[in-house]
């Protein structure tokens, strides 16, 4: 039987719905789980409705997605390839897991994996990229696990805590994607 593209191991991707909002209320006035985002003012419940209102429905310009386990769909983050470009085949990725409980058990390395299987197989990309703050080493650590490689560095893109941090510029090329 083919493998479903929306799940992986652990995970599985699905369209947002309006009773995910709680929990995206939570992860993203949650100081721990946006350390290393750009997100730093209070988000209110409407603006986490409308959010989810403007993205629930995945499609090319931007398939956005909920993470469930597999287990127990239990919700855990979300991801989305947002940017995408037809003439080139590229797309900026994005990815919080939101449930704390949940670092360290696999989860973000499957997402990240079935999220980019998804953006080659289904979207037929060729490139993916995204940024990840220097100090997020977790993330840094996943994104290279998978293939990943450090493409630049935007010095001091970052202001948080009265002090300046370097962006750096990841990138994944369509057959770069190790899927174990
Ligand atoms: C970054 C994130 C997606 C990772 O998800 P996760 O479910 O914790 O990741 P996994 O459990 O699959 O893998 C974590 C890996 O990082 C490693 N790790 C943990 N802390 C680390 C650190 N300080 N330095 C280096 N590696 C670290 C773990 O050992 C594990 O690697 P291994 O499987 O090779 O042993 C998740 O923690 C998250 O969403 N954080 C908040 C939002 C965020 O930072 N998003 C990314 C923005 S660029």
């Amino acid at each position: 039987m083919a493998q479903s593209p929306y799940e992986g191991k652990l995970i599985r991707l699905r369209a947002k719905e309006p009773e995910d909002e709680p929990a995206f209320f939570r992860w993203i006035n949650d100081h721990e789980v946006i350390e290393h985002l750009s997100a730093r003012y209070p988000f209110s419940h409407a603006q986490e409705r409308e959010w989810i209102a403007a993205t629930a429905a995945p499609g090319y310009a931007r398939a956005a997605f909920a993470v469930e386990t597999l287990a127990d769909r239990t919700l855990i983050g979300h991801c989305d390839l947002v940017g995408t470009s037809p003439e080139h085949r590229s797309a900026t990725l994005a990815i919080m897991i939101g449930e704390k409980s949940c670092w360290d058990g696999g989860y973000g390395t499957d997402t990240m994996r079935t999220l980019c299987r998804f953006g080659f197989a289904e979207m037929n990309l060729h490139r993916i990229q995204l940024e990840v703050l220097a100090g997020n080493d977790r993330a840094k650590h996943v994104y290279e696990k998978i293939g990943f490689r450090v493409e630049g560095v935007r010095r001091d893109a970052h202001f948080r805590h009265g002090a300046y941090r370097n962006s750096i510029i990841m990138g994944l090329l369509e057959g770069e994607l190790r899927l174990d």
